[in-house]
C-alpha cells in the first residue's frame, strides 16, 4: 500500500495541529465539544455537554435549538441573506437559484402549510420526492416545527415505501407528480397511491408539481402544494427544541429483513456535522459545494442539507442522471456553477473512468479545490484517476468513512485543519473526538497490519440516538458485540503510520453501487414470489459497482427454470424493493448449502457465484447442495457462452 503514497506526504508530516486537537478531544471531550457547539445558535444553553448512560447518550442536555434556524434564519441576519443557498439544476436543463432569503421565505411558508394541515411537534412526515428544491425545503420546514422527517429514496418501490411509512407511523406523505430520470418521467404519484392503499396512518398527502404527467388526486386526501402555498403564512416561529429532539428518522438496512429506522437528534448531530465539514472539506460561506448523492440517503441529509447550509455555503442540487444527455453532464455542471468542492462515490468514479478521460477534458474544472469520496472502499486506481483527471493533481481527495448511524464523517483526511499526506485507498485518520480502534474477535486491539473489526470506543455527538421503536435492537446491533464499544460492522487494518484502510463489511450487508442493502431484506422479498421456496442472496465483486447482487433460488416443484421465470423474478424484485435491488444473476438450485445448524453458507455461495474454489466444507450439512449450486452456475455460464 505504501508504494502509492503521494509525494506531498513528507512535506507536512507529522501533523502537529491535528495531533494536538485529536489528543485534547479524547482527553477532555466535554470541553472540546462545548467549544465546537459555540458555532451554532442556541435558544438556551445546555446544562451538561454529555449525559452518558451507556449506550444512551444525550448530547448538550438541557440545551434548546432549532436546525432550520441554524441553517436558514441566522444567515438572513447577515450579508448572506442575498447570497446563493441552492443552485438547482433539473435534468431537462431547467434551473432555479435560491438565495438564503428566498429559502427562508419558502421554508416558512411550507412550515405553515404543514401546521395548517395539523402537523405538530413530534408528528412524523414522510418525504418521497425527486431531487428538487422542495426536498430540502420540506426537511427544513419539518425541522422548524419539530416534526421529524423520514425521507424515502425515490428509487424505492411502493411496497418498500409503505413498509417505511407504516413503521414510522407517518401522518402525512409529501410526494411529486414525477421526477426526471434519464429523459423519462418517474411517476412517483402512482407509486405513492399504491403505497398509501397500505398505509392507514396517512390521512393527507401533499403533491409537488414537477412534471406534466397526468395523476389521480384523491379528494380530501391529496392536495397540490401550489394551492396550499397560496394560503400559507409568511412566518412560523421556529420551535425551541430539546437538543435530543429527533431531527429525522432514516431507514437503512441491517442484518434482519426489517429495515431499521435510525433516529438522529438535533444538537449533537448539528454540532458534529458543522465541525467535521469544516475540518474535512474546509467548508466556508463562499464554497460552492456539490455532493452528488441522493438526499434519500444519509449522505444527502448531512452533506447536501444540514452541514453546508449550517455553514452558509452554496449547494448544488442536481435532479437527474450523470449520463444524461451525455456522460459529461456532471463536469458541465461543475464548470457552469464554479463548484469548489465536489463529493461523490467510488462507483461513479469507476463508471466515468470506463468512459475515458476525454469527457472531463472538455470542461474547465479549474474552480475545484477539493474532492471527496464516500460510501464504499475506493480502490487506488479509481482514487488516482479522480486525482489526475478531475482534481488535475491540484485538489486533495478526502476519502470519508462513516455510516447512517454515525450521522457524520468519522475517519477522513482533514485538510481543513492542516494540509496532510494522503494515501490512495486509505481514509487516513479518525477525526477529532472519534475514538476509533481495530479489535480482534475478543475486543482486543490488533497489531499494526492485522485485519480486525472497527469499533468506536467513546460516544460522539453525531451518533444515532436510537432505532425507532426498538430500543433492544439499538443495544443489540451496536453495543452488545463488544460491551462499551460501538460496533461498526466493518473490517479494517491500520498501517505503520496509523492510517486506517477500510476493508468492507463483516456482516450480511452489501454495498451495491454504494447503496446499502441487507441480504435478509432481499431474501424476504424473494420468497414473497409465489414460485420461490427459498433464496440466498450474496454479493460478487463488480468492476464498477464494487459488488453486484447474485441470487440463488430454490423453486417450487413443477415450475420450469425458464428465462421467463428469471425475468419474472427480476420484475418482482424491482416491484417489491426497487430498481437498485435487481439481481445481476439468478441461479436456480435444488438445494442451498447450509451448516448443520441450518445457517446458509454464504461464503460457499459467494465463491460459487464468483467462479472461485469453495474451500473448507467440513461444517456443511449436505455436500450435494454445493454441487447443485455449482451445476446451476456452470449451466448458466454455458448458456450465456452459447448465446454469444
Ligand atoms: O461499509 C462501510 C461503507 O458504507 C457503510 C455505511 O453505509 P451507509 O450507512 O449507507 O452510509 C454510507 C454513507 C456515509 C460502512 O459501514 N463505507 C462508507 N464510507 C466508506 C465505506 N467503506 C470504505 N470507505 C469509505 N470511505
Amino acid at each position: 500500500m505504501d508504494d502509492l503514497t503521494l509525494p506531498f506526504e513528507s512535506k507536512y508530516f507529522p501533523r502537529k495541529k491535528y495531533a494536538e486537537m485529536y489528543r485534547r478531544s479524547l482527553e477532555k471531550p466535554e470541553e472540546f465539544w462545548a467549544e465546537q457547539a459555540q458555532n451554532l445558535d442556541w435558544f438556551k444553553p445546555w446544562d451538561k455537554v454529555l449525559e452518558w448512560n451507556p449506550p444512551w447518550a444525550n448530547w448538550f442536555a438541557g440545551g434548546r435549538l432549532n436546525a432550520s434556524y441554524n441553517c436558514v434564519d441566522r444567515h438572513t441576519k447577515t450579508w448572506r441573506r442575498s447570497k446563493v443557498a441552492i443552485y438547482w439544476e433539473g435534468e431537462p436543463g431547467d434551473t432555479r437559484v435560491l438565495s438564503y432569503s428566498t429559502l427562508y421565505t419558502e421554508v416558512n411558508k411550507v412550515a405553515s402549510v404543514l401546521k395548517k394541515l395539523g402537523v405538530s411537534k413530534g408528528d412524523k412526515v414522510a418525504l418521497y420526492l425527486p431531487m428538487i428544491p422542495e426536498l430540502p425545503i420540506f426537511m427544513l420546514a419539518c425541522a422548524r416545527i419539530g416534526a421529524p422527517h423520514t425521507v424515502i429514496f425515490s428509487g424505492f418501490s411502493a411496497q418498500a415505501l409503505a413498509d417505511r411509512i407504516n413503521d414510522v407511523g407517518a401522518k402525512i406523505l409529501v410526494t411529486a407528480n414525477g421526477g426526471y430520470r434519464r429523459g423519462k418521467v418517474l411517476n412517483l404519484k402512482s407509486m405513492s397511491d399504491d403505497a398509501l392503499d397500505m398505509c392507514p396512518t396517512v390521512k393527507t398527502s401533499i403533491v409537488v408539481s414537477r412534471t406534466d404527467n397526468e395523476v389521480k388526486m384523491k379528494e380530501g386526501r391529496d392536495f397540490w402544494l401550489h394551492d396550499l402555498m397560496k394560503k400559507a403564512d409568511a412566518y412560523v416561529e421556529p420551535e425551541a427544541l430539546e437538543s435530543n429532539h429527533p431531527l429525522y428518522i432514516l431507514y437503512t438496512s441491517g442484518t434482519t429483513g426489517k429495515p431499521k429506522g435510525i433516529v438522529h437528534g438535533t444538537g449533537g448531530y448539528l454540532v458534529h456535522n458543522y465541525s467535521t465539514y469544516g475540518w474535512v472539506f474546509d467548508l466556508k460561506e463562499e464554497s460552492v459545494y456539490w455532493c452528488s448523492a441522493d438526499v434519500g440517503w444519509v449522505t444527502g441529509h448531512s452533506s447536501i442539507v444540514y452541514a453546508p447550509l449550517a455553514h452558509g455555503a452554496a449547494i448544488v442540487l442536481y435532479e437527474g442522471s450523470p449520463d444524461y444527455p451525455a456522460i459529461d453532464r456532471w463536469w458541465e455542471i461543475i464548470e457552469k456553477y464554479g463548484v469548489t468542492i465536489f463529493y461523490t462515490s467510488p462507483t461513479a468514479i469507476r463508471m466515468f473512468m470506463g468512459q475515458g478521460e476525454e469527457w472531463p477534458k472538455k470542461h474547465d474544472l479549474s474552480s475545484l479545490e477539493l474532492l471527496g469520496s464516500v460510501g464504499e472502499v475506493i480502490n487506488p486506481e479509481a482514487w488516482l484517476w479522480y486525482y489526475r483527471n478531475i482534481g488535475q493533481e491540484r485538489c486533495p481527495i478526502v476519502d470519508t468513512w462513516w455510516q447512517t448511524e454515525t450521522g457524520g464523517i468519522m475517519i477522513s483526511p482533514t485538510p481543513g485543519i492542516e494540509p496532510m499526506p494522503l494515501k490512495p485507498g486509505s481514509a487516513t485518520l479518525p477525526l477529532p473526538g472519534v475514538a476509533a480502534e481495530i479489535v480482534d474477535e475478543d475486543g482486543n486491539p490488533v497489531k499494526t497490519g492485522e485485519r480486525g473489526l472497527l469499533v468506536i470506543k467513546q460516544p460522539w455527538p453525531g451518533m444515532l440516538v436510537g432505532v425507532y421503536g426498538d430500543p433492544e435492537r439499538y443495544e443489540k446491533s451496536y453495543w452488545s458485540r463488544f460491551p462499551g464499544m460501538y460496533f461498526t460492522g466493518d473490517y479494517a487494518v491500520k498501517d505503520q503510520d496509523g492510517y486506517f484502510w477500510l476493508l468492507g463489511r463483516s456482516d450480511e450487508i452489501l454495498k451495491i453501487a454504494g447503496h446499502r442493502i441487507g441480504t435478509a431484506e432481499l431474501e424476504d422479498a424473494a420468497i414473497s414470489h409465489p414460485d420461490i421456496i427459498e433464496s440466498a442472496v450474496v454479493g460478487k465483486p463488480d468492476r464498477i459497482k464494487g459488488e453486484s447482487l447474485v441470487m440463488f433460488v430454490k423453486i417450487r416443484e413443477g415450475v420450469n427454470e425458464s428465462a421467463e421465470l428469471r425475468k419474472n423474478i427480476t420484475d418482482h424484485m424491482r416491484k417489491t424493493v426497487g430498481a437498485f435491488a435487481v439481481p445481476g444473476d439468478i441461479y436456480f438450485t435444488s438445494a442451498l448449502p447450509k451448516t448443520r445448524s441450518g445457517k446458509i453458507m454464504r461464503r460457499v455461495l459467494k465463491a460459487v457465484a464468483s467462479g472461485e474454489e469453495v474451500g473448507d466444507l467440513s461444517t456443511l450439512e449436505d455436500q450435494s447442495a454445493v454441487e447443485a449450486a455449482i451445476k446451476s452456475y456452470q449451466g448458466l455460464k454455458k448458456a450465456e457462452a452459447e448465446k454469444k
